[in-house]
């Protein structure tokens, strides 16, 4: 942690003694706030995308080590083909626009997820950014893309049960540590903080194993207008809460 550099906090009413370690954020809402401004879908994600930069730069701002932004579920590809090609896209524009600094800012950008099924460009560029931010310290950006929490255990188990069967692994080794250890990021299996935004109370699929013991908090604010106050809210109002793990004192 030492080497982030100390910086004022945007929020005077945040501790920063209390920072949560790890963020994640469902960004939801981008087709509603196109709707309420007469704009297309397209139009939409193209405003969400400017709030990834703002959520990335606040949370490196304040010191938070990792931050888990969902992107694409494994279920968004029931969308129309346009969407799916329109958000791919955006994100390949993304990348290329902001890698620089990602990388400038020392942060490492990794993907829950599986890259099978991305287009072919996605791909390569998102690849191109994973190997250059590889190296980087002072905060994980966990991009969850293609993803499905579902999908991440099973994929855990299955691991677990191609090591047993190779009899690299004992079945009585398999408990909690192990699984998590094979989650897409093992390093980051604990959420602290969870912001779902445009007022949804469901997880979507969304970090199922990770969130156990999350703190959750819901905002009605769209995603293209979550900025770096409503980050702030968030993280003050994960301050208020008692969290007791199931202990008493
Ligand atoms: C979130 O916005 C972006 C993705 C799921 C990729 P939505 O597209 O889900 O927006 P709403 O829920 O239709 O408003
Ligand atoms: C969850 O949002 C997925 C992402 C934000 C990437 P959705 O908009 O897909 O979730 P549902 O369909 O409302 O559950
Ligand atoms: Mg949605």
């Amino acid at each position: 942690m030492s080497e982030i550099p100390a910086r004022p906090h945007m929020d005077p009413r945040i501790d920063p003694a209390r920072l949560p370690n790890h963020i994640a954020i469902i960004m939801d809402g981008n087709g509603r706030w196109a709707e309420r401004h007469g704009l297309t879908r397209a139009e939409g994600h193209e405003a969400g995308a400017r709030g990834v930069r703002l959520a990335i730069e606040g949370c490196r701002e304040m010191g938070i080590r990792c931050l888990t932004l969902y992107a694409f579920s494994t279920e968004n590809w029931r969308r129309s083909k346009t969407e799916v090609n329109v958000l791919f896209r955006l994100m390949s524009k993304y990348i290329r626009k902001e890698v620089a600094e990602i990388h400038k800012n020392n942060i490492r950008v990794r993907l829950l997820g599986e890259m099978d099924r991305l287009p072919v460009r996605a791909a390569a560029d998102l690849r191109y950014c994973l190997d250059l931010t590889a190296g980087n310290t002072a905060m994980d950006v966990c991009v969850a893309l293609n993803y499905g929490s579902r999908t991440e255990i099973a994929r855990a188990a299955r691991l677990l049960s191609e090591e047993v069967a190779d009899g690299r692994l004992r079945p009585e080794q398999v408990d909690e540590a192990a699984i998590a250890a094979r989650l897409y990021a093992p390093d980051h299996s604990e959420v602290d903080l969870l912001v779902r935004t445009s007022g949804e109370l469901r997880l979507s699929n969304f970090l199922l194993w990770q969130l156990s013991y999350a703190e959750i908090v819901v905002t009605p604010t769209l995603w293209p207008d979550f900025d770096k106050q409503c980050l702030c809210d968030a993280i003050v109002e994960y301050q208020l809460r008692a969290r007791r793990f199931g202990g008493r004192p």
